[in-house]
């Protein structure tokens, strides 16, 4: 099968591309504009491979969108390009319409185009799958779960521009018969992530022995999936899912901010052992405007009709993390030397 991913050089993109070539035997024709948040170092094991193929491009062209293609003939689309972080949207929203809105609007009307001049393409299974996120859903309280049917009802600019593509992404799978499937992960982690998330930010403040920032008390809690689980997820939904449906996707690994950030500093304990306790480091410092509380994910629709099942826990996933960023600062070294040095975003 050959899939047009868009996004491949970013963290969760990187992690399809790389599964999809070397355990799934796809090509993958990537499509990514190489914004700060892109890199081609991330997909180093695939980049000579014969299998795959890249465009630097973005979405939003819709005349270089319709130009990939036909030169390529996909029998898949893959979308992730985003733009994914919640800070940043706050500070400039602008681009966040632009990209996860416009972008994929563009990308379907390619898609529905490339559909109609090719009615085998279509016949022979054609499938877009738009990657979406359950900060859509809101915020939860204290006990419940987001299932596929939970309500939209986005906080911050970030995830109502999700929410707005993927109401577009829905709207033309029923209006245009577009094979469209949308997917809502919760919060993924893992190597290759781009230092101003979490658990990466986390990971090399401690190693630069600066302070742990912890966004108001620390309670807010996400549910953390592993990055390949999410990657063999979209694998298997590509594979069986049904056009028309929504598949949420978890790990069943709820935690409260404060404990992933304590946990992070008790892997860093075993691995440096000589060194004074990390969790030293931890400041609680002024909340995210329009922090949710509470993100859980149902994935049993996904587990009970594909059969897909997390592999890692949350502790066997955060000290495969912990060690790849102390193994790997060839990789994050320039990006936080150059690209982005640790600072506080979207206060
Ligand atoms: N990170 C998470 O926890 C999470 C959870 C659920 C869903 N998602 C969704 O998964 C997708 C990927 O997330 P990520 O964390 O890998 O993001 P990321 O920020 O690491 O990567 C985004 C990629 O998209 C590219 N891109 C951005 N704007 C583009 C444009 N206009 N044209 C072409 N390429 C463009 C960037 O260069 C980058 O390579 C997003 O759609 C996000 O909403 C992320």
């Amino acid at each position: 099968m050959r899939v047009l991913v868009t996004g491949g050089a970013g963290f969760i993109g990187s992690a399809v591309c790389r599964h999809f070539i070397r355990d799934l035997g796809h090509e993958v024709v990537v499509v990514d504009k190489l914004t700060y948040a892109g890199n081609l170092a991330s997909l180093a094991p695939v980049l000579s491979d014969p299998r795959y193929f890249f465009e630097k491009l973005d979405i939003c062209n819709a005349d270089a969108i319709g130009a990939v293609f036909s030169k390529y003939r996909p029998h898949a689309v893959v979308h992730l390009a985003a733009e994914s972080h919640v800070d940043r949207s706050i500070s400039g929203s602008n681009v966040f319409v632009h990209t996860n809105v416009v972008g994929t609007f563009t990308l379907l009307e390619a898609a529905r185009a490339y559909l109609s001049a090719n009615k085998a393409v279509r016949e022979n299974g054609f499938r877009f799958i738009h990657v979406s996120t359950d900060e859509v859903y809101g915020s939860l309280g204290e006990s419940g779960l987001f299932s596929e049917t939970t309500p939209y009802d986005p906080s911050s600019p970030y995830s109502a521009t999700k929410a707005a593509s993927d109401h577009i992404a829905k709207a033309w799978h029923r209006t245009y018969d577009l094979p469209v499937i949308v997917s809502n992960c919760s919060n993924n982690y893992g190597p290759y992530q781009f230092p101003e998330k979490l658990i990466p930010l986390m990971v090399l403040n401690a190693l630069h022995d600066i302070s742990l920032p912890v966004y108001g008390d620390g309670s807010n809690v996400r549910d953390w999936l592993f990055v390949d689980d999410h990657a063999r997820a979209l694998g298997l939904i590509l594979e069986k899912g049904l056009p028309g449906e929504t598949y949420n996707v978890g790990g069943r690994n709820e935690r409260r901010n404060i404990d992933v950030v304590r946990q992070i500093c008790a892997c860093l304990d075993e691995l440096r052992s000589g060194k004074p306790s990390h969790d030293r480091l931890i400041t609680y410092v002024t909340d995210r405007p329009g922090h949710d509380q509470r993100y859980a994910i149902d994935a049993s629709k996904l587990e009970t009709t594909l059969g897909w099942r997390a592999q890692e826990t949350f502790e066997t996933g955060i000290k495969k993390t912990v060690r790849w960023y102390l193994e790997r600062d060839d990789w994050w070294r320039p990006l936080r030397d150059n690209v982005y040095r640790g600072e506080r975003l979207g206060l």
